[in-house]
């Protein structure tokens, strides 16, 4: 498979207009972002198992998102860093070998049902130098100033007051410590998704009907500036929002999209019937057939990265 990264381009946050507020989030009150927090823990612990059982294969793809984000975070040996949201374990896994011996990963996240894959291959790496823990990003378990880096792919939006989430990075971090996320862009920029949703909708009408289908929340931070708006809202300084994006041309003969098919309609395909799993596989390899060129399906992907700093003092 050969991903090739097109355009990493970078900008600071303050010379972008009309970014969206994450004040939606920050008006929601306590008891609301508990119930939302319990919503999402429950659909994380349904998708585990699936995520457990494909995220192996998914390995490639992760090293090529997780080295843009390790480079923005600036991780680098004997470092104490803790991973936020790490699900099946990256990129806490790779960043544990990153900080060698003399540093330490603190693997989180609000599942534990979604770690269990990550604990076994650390195990299977021999590394002695990570821990996981349940944790929900709102409120860690770590004394403050406890470490150098904070890091999250794929986990920020999920969260229901992303901007606390952040302040709560910063507490943890020390002082001149960096934050990092990565997040899915907007849902039509990676053809995955595109090629998802119209299979879906196809075979169970308009997806806001469907619970056990989330095709929105893991998008809700893709606009451009919305990150970064959360960054600065949980108080980091130096924001910045960057734009990756990847161009990767897969043999249409592989079944390519299978891992990221399950982790993403995991919950669904439990409670389908035989006939709407086999519409839904068979709309999908459609909807890929069609973008088919030669012997190859050219795909995009989107994603974005903001950084931000614990001011010192
Ligand atoms: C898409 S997975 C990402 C996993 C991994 N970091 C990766 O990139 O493959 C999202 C993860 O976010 C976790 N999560 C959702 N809300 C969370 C919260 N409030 N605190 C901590 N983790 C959360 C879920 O349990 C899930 O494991």
């Amino acid at each position: 498979m050969d991903w090739i990264r097109v355009r990493g381009k970078r900008s600071n946050l303050t010379a972008l207009t009309g970014a969206p507020r994450v004040g939606e989030c920050a008006a929601m009150d306590a008891d609301s972002i508990r119930q939302e927090i319990e919503l999402v823990r429950a659909d994380w612990a349904a998708r585990g198992r699936h995520w457990d059982r494909r995220s192996d294969e998914l390995a490639e793809q992760a090293a090529r998102m997780n080295a843009p984000l390790i480079e923005a975070a600036a991780v680098g040996p004997g470092q104490r860093v803790c991973d936020i949201a790490t699900g099946a374990g990256e990129p806490a896994l790779t960043v544990a070998e990153l900080v060698g011996a003399e540093g330490r990963v603190f693997a989180t996240d609000l599942c534990p049902e979604m770690m269990l894959g990550a604990r076994r291959r650390a195990a299977a790496r021999g590394l002695g130098n990570i821990t996981f823990r349940t944790a929900d990003m709102l409120s860690l378990a770590d004394a403050d100033a406890a470490f150098d880096r904070v890091i999250c792919r794929f986990g920020l939006m999920f969260c229901p007051a992303p901007d606390r989430a952040c302040a709560e990075a910063a507490r943890v971090l020390k002082p001149g410590g960096r934050a990092a996320y990565l997040v899915w862009g907007p849902r039509d920029e990676t053809t995955m998704f595109t090629v998802f949703v119209a299979a879906a909708e196809a075979v169970f009408g308009p997806l806001d009907g469907v619970e056990a289908i989330d095709l929105a929340r893991p998008f809700s931070l893709g606009a451009p500036g919305a990150l970064g708006a959360a960054l600065a809202g949980g108080r980091l300084a130096q924001v910045e929002e960057s734009e990756v994006r990847f161009a990767p041309r897969v043999p249409a003969a592989a079944p390519f999209w299978q891992a990221q098919f399950e982790m993403t309609f995991g919950r669904a395909l439990d409670g389908a019937t035989e006939d709407e799993r086999r519409a839904l596989e068979a709309a999908v390899a459609a909807g890929f057939e069609r973008l088919r060129d030669g012997d190859e399906v050219p795909l995009a992907v989107h994603v974005r990265i903001g950084t931000g700093v614990k001011p010192a003092g």
